[in-house]
């Protein structure tokens, strides 16, 4: 991609992390444990065997992670603050020490010249909530409000961007169809009674987060993926739409619309969550901005064998593929914010997440390289260029990660950073994907990186 000035003045461009996956420190300054510290301890879970306990050890790194982040001229950060930090329990009382974690984090970002985001659940649920049944009670919901507000009454406007949740559909889907994630259950059901709980959670969130503070924008970050058919047909057409329904807009529609798309509600037949009066209400008011995190596309084609939506991906052989096994589509993010535009009319979004995991070679020398990264980063900034020119309020772009750092269900094993990590020095090494994201946010910015 050209150097050339695309991206407006003030834009933020920055990089995201989360909590769990980055922190460490799991059980000090009173944090109580999360489900992910169960989840990753017991064996089989995690492909490596690894557990979140040290992770980066951010939480005792702090001040160089953020000097790194200026090394690279940043503007912007996302972090997620972790529930069990804050209230140990769940509910209840309030652990002062992990407020002041996130209050002097903000303060040392504000002081560096990063716009603080700040993400309220990325998937860390306290553990004695997990034990009260997690996401399948509705009183997680209350629950999640009333720490949401908390943080935010500290916090306030000196954080520019709340999200409520990071990926409802993921911490629905993977945790409790697909097992990969904590609480690792596999059931249809379950899943969509868990995906109605996180929508209602957010949406009691949102009053809580409004009495909160003035400025800062609220929100929440999904996880969007276009899908394509494969081939001409009408069954695979099918396919694709009903694969978009029951990734996309189970999640959108109600967010958006206040109701659960009607072709996906069918599809579901008797597995749909129970909505009471108001639950759609509360879901659906109005939202600042929308963060999503874009990795990849669907290409599929319809296999009537399989359950709603009846579709099957199709591995597409002129394609490059990541380390996940996730295909590189760059066209796919304007696509999608082209789409969410024109279906939603929003007045501001921003990629919460964009990157991609490569099998890094640490050769000796003082930098990574990562070329296909750098490749996947360029590609898509410019993706994310065409879309703002073609009108969607884009305001940020984040990508994912910082750091390498423990990957779920994958440990170590993947490494999405821009920033390689050596895990038994931690000692942070920037790839050359980070030093042309740096010169990169320098020719759009000028060389503070400072969004002017
Ligand atoms: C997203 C998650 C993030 C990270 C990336 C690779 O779904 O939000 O924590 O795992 O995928």
């Amino acid at each position: 991609m050209t150097m050339d000035r695309v991206f407006p003045a003030g834009f933020h461009f920055g990089a995201a992390t989360s909590s769990y996956q980055i922190e460490g420190a799991v059980a000090e300054d009173g944090r109580g444990p999360s489900w992910w510290d169960r989840f990753s301890h017991t064996s089989g879970n995690i492909a490596d065997g690894s557990t979140g306990d040290m992770a980066c050890d951010h939480y005792h790194r702090v001040d160089e992670d953020i000097a790194l982040m200026r090394s690279l001229n940043l503007n912007a950060y996302r972090f997620s603050v972790a529930w069990p930090r804050v209230v140990p329990g769940g509910t209840g009382a309030v652990n002062p020490r992990g407020l002041d974690f996130y209050d002097r984090l903000v303060d040392r970002l504000l002081a560096a010249g990063l716009v603080p985001y700040a993400t309220l659940y990325h998937w860390d649920l306290p553990q004695p909530l997990a034990e009260r049944g997690g996401w399948l009670n509705r009183d997680t919901c209350k629950a999640f409000a009333d720490y949401a507000g908390l943080v935010a009454q500290r916090l306030g406007d000196r954080v520019h961007s709340y999200a409520t949740l990071n990926e409802p559909r993921c911490s629905a889907i993977v945790g409790y169809q697909e097992g990969r994630h904590a609480p690792g259950e596999r059931d249809r059901g379950k899943a969509l009674t868990a995906a109605h709980h996180l929508l209602l959670a957010h949406g009691l969130a949102m009053p809580a987060l409004r009495a909160a503070t003035r400025t800062a924008k609220l929100g929440i970050v999904l996880d969007v993926k276009p899908y394509v058919p494969a081939d001409a047909s009408e069954a695979s057409a099918q396919a694709a739409l009903h694969a978009d329904g029951v990734f996309n807009r189970w999640f959108t529609e109600p967010l958006f619309r206040g109701t659960y798309p009607a072709d996906v509600w069918e599809g579901y037949g008797p597995l749909v969550p129970d909505v009471r009066v108001g639950d759609m209400t509360q879901i659906s008011q109005p939202i600042d901005t929308l963060g999503i995190n874009y990795y990849t596309r669907g290409v599929v084609r319809s296999d009537a064998t399989r359950p709603f939506p009846h579709a099957v991906d199709v591995p597409q052989p002129d394609s490059r593929y990541t380390a996940m096994g996730w295909e590189v589509a760059p066209q796919g993010l304007h696509d999608i914010l082209t789409r969410l535009q024109a279906d939603y009319d929003l007045k501001d979004v921003y990629v919460a997440e964009n990157g991609a995991a490569f099998d890094d070679a640490l050769a000796p020398g003082p930098v990574v390289h990562d070329p296909e990264r750098r490749e996947y980063y360029a590609a898509h900034l410019q993706a994310a260029a065409r879309a703002l020119a073609d009108g969607v309020p884009l305001t940020g772009y984040m990508a994912w990660s910082l750091l390498d750092n423990f990957e779920w269900g994958w440990g170590y094993t993947r490494r999405f950073g821009i920033v390689h990590v050596d895990y038994p020095t931690q000692r942070r090494t920037p790839k050359s994907s980070a030093l042309w994201y740096r010169d990169f946010i320098a020719a759009q910015c000028g060389p503070s990186g400072a969004g002017g």
